[in-house]
C-alpha cells in the first residue's frame, strides 16, 4: 500500500513549501521531482504571491512544511505566530481550492491542553501556547478555504537539517556528566523520515485530520535516556519556560497503521550521524 501510494502521488506534480526546514528536508527525499520553495523563494504571508505561485505552477498536491516553530518565541510574537502559522495556511489553501490541488498541512499536539491522557483526531483542541493557538488558527483557515486537504497533526518532531531535542541532548551529554531532562511531560516523539514517508499515504487518503507519530509514549526523560547514558530526571518546575506545554500531549492515530515504535526510530538517527 505504502510503496504504491508513492508511487501513485509521485507521478502528480508536488510543490514543498518549507522546504528548507528540518520536516522539509526529509520530504525532499520522498519526493524527489517536487517544486521547492524556501523562504527565500516564498514569504507565505504575502498572499499575492501564494496565489500567484500556485496557480502558475498548478501542482496538483501542495505541501507546507513552513511554519514559525520557535514555541517560546511566539509567546513574545503572537502576531507573527498568527500569520504565518494561523493566516498564511488559508492563503495556501484558498490557491489550492482555486486551481484544484490537494493540500497538505503539519499541525501539532500543542493544539490540546495536556488534561486527558490522549487525543483522537476529533477531540476538542485548547491550546495552553501562543504557538499552540497559532496553529490552530492555521487547522480552522485551512478548513474555511478548501475541503481538499490534509492536516496531519504530530508531535516532538526530530531529524536532520533543523533545531531539536535528540541533537541538543547529545550535545549535553558530552559536555557534561548529568543532563537534567524533565520526566513529567509525556509525548510522542516522532522521526521526521518516518512521517514524510507516511505523507503520500496520507495524500491517497480521504481529505481530513490524521494524527501521525511514532508509536509508543515516553517522558522527555525515558526519550533522553534511550540514546544518552548520563539522563537525569527533573520536573518542568526546575526549568520554568515562556510557554506552556501540556503535561500529557499523546496523539492517537486512530485512521492509519502506526509507525514503528520512536525507539527503533532514534537509534537509526543517532546512528545515521555517527556515519556522518
Ligand atoms: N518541530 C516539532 O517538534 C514539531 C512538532 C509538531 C508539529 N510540527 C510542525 O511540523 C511542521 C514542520 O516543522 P519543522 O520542525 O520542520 O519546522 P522548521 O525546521 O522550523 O522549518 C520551518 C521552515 O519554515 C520556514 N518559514 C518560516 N516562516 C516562513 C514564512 N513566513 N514564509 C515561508 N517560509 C517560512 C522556515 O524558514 P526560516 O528558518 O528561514 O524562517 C523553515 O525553513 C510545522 O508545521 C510545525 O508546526 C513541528
Amino acid at each position: 500500500m505504502v510503496v504504491a501510494a508513492i508511487k501513485e502521488v509521485n507521478s502528480r506534480n508536488i510543490m514543498i513549501f518549507g522546504a528548507n526546514g528540518m520536516l522539509g528536508h526529509a520530504l525532499r527525499d520522498v519526493f524527489p521531482h517536487a517544486i521547492l520553495l524556501g523562504h527565500r523563494d516564498v514569504e507565505i504571508t504575502d498572499e499575492a504571491t501564494v496565489r500567484k505561485v500556485i496557480l502558475k505552477e498548478r501542482p496538483s498536491v501542495v505541501i507546507n512544511a513552513a511554519a514559525y516553530t520557535d514555541v517560546d518565541g511566539c509567546e513574545d510574537k503572537e502576531e507573527h505566530a498568527n500569520a504565518v502559522n494561523g493566516l498564511a495556511p488559508g492563503y495556501l489553501a484558498a490557491a489550492c481550492s482555486e486551481s484544484g490541488a490537494i493540500l497538505v498541512h503539519y499541525s501539532t499536539d500543542y493544539i490540546f491542553d495536556g488534561s486527558r491522557m490522549d487525543y483522537r483526531e476529533d477531540d476538542v483542541p485548547n491550546p495552553l501556547s501562543a504557538y499552540g493557538r497559532s496553529k490552530l488558527l492555521g487547522e480552522q483557515s485551512i478548513q474555511k478555504n478548501t475541503h481538499n486537504y490534509r492536516i496531519i497533526r504530530t508531535s516532538w518532531l526530530f531529524g536532520g537539517h533543523g533545531k531539536n531535542f535528540v541533537d541538543t541532548i547529545l550535545a549535553l551529554s558530552h559536555q557534561m556528566p548529568r543532563v537534567k531532562v524533565v520526566n513529567d511531560q509525556i509525548g510522542k516523539p516522532t522521526y521526521t523520515v518516518d512521517l514524510a514517508r507516511k505523507t503520500p499515504e496520507i495524500i491517497s487518503r480521504e481529505p481530513g485530520i490524521y494524527h501521525i507519530t511514532n508509536d509508543g509514549v515516553c517522558s522527555w526523560y525515558e526519550f533522553a535516556g534511550a540514546f544518552i547514558p548520563n539522563a537525569v530526571p527533573c520536573s518542568t518546575a526546575e526549568f520554568p519556560r515562556k510557554a506552556k506545554r501540556p503535561a500529557f500531549s499523546v496523539l492517537v492515530n486512530s485512521k492509519t497503521t502506526p509507525l514503528r515504535h520512536w525507539s527503533h526510530a532514534v537509534k537509526e538517527y543517532v546512528l545515521s550521524k555517527e556515519v556522518i
